[in-house]
C-alpha cells in the first residue's frame, strides 16, 4: 500500500471543487487518512515548491498558492503515486485529456485545480511539511 500528498489548490477551493475531486479518488477506490483546510504560509510553500526556485512562473506559482484556502490530504492506496497523477491529467492543462482533472477542470498551467506528489520520496517529503503522524487514521 502506497501513500501521496494530493492538494486542491486555491482556484478549486474558491470555485467550489473540493468535493468533487475527492469524489473521484474515492470512487477510484482510494481512502483519504488525512485531510485539512489550511492557508499555506510563504516559508511553507518555499519548502513545498523548493524545485522550481528561480523559474519563471516561481513567483507567480507561490503567491497563488498562499492566495486562499487550500485542502490538503493524504490518501492511501495501491500505485497511486502513479494512478493519481494519471487522474490529474498533464501539468498544463491544454493538453491534458478530457476525463482527467485537469482535462475537466482548468484551462491554465497557472490555475491547473490540483497538486499530486510524483515520486515515493516527493510523497513522503510532502506529507511530512504537511501533516503530522497522529492526524492520519489509516489504523482505525
Ligand atoms: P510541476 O511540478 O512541473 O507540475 P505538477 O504540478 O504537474 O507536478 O510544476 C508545479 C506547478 O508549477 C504546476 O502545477 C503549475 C506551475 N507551473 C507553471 O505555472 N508554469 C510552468 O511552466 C510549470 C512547469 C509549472
Ligand atoms: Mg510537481
Amino acid at each position: 500500500m502506497e501513500r501521496t500528498f494530493l492538494m486542491v489548490k486555491p482556484d478549486a477551493v474558491r470555485r467550489g471543487l473540493i468535493g468533487s475531486i475527492i469524489a473521484r479518488f474515492e470512487a477510484k477506490g482510494f481512502k483519504m487518512i488525512a485531510g485539512k483546510l489550511m492557508i499555506i504560509s510563504d516559508e511553507l510553500v518555499k519548502k513545498h515548491y523548493f524545485e522550481h526556485e528561480g523559474r519563471p512562473y516561481y513567483n507567480d506559482l507561490t503567491t497563488f498558492m498562499t492566495s486562499g484556502p487550500v485542502f490538503a490530504m493524504v490518501w492511501e492506496g495501491n500505485d497511486i503515486i502513479k494512478l493519481s497523477r494519471f487522474m490529474m491529467g498533464s501539468t498544463d492543462p491544454e493538453k491534458a485529456t478530457p476525463g482527467t482533472i485537469r482535462g475537466d477542470y482548468a484551462t491554465r498551467m497557472n490555475r491547473n485545480v490540483i497538486h499530486g506528489s510524483d515520486s515515493a520520496e516527493n510523497a513522503e517529503r510532502e506529507i511530512r511539511l504537511f501533516f503530522e503522524e497522529e492526524e492520519f487514521v489509516s489504523n482505525k
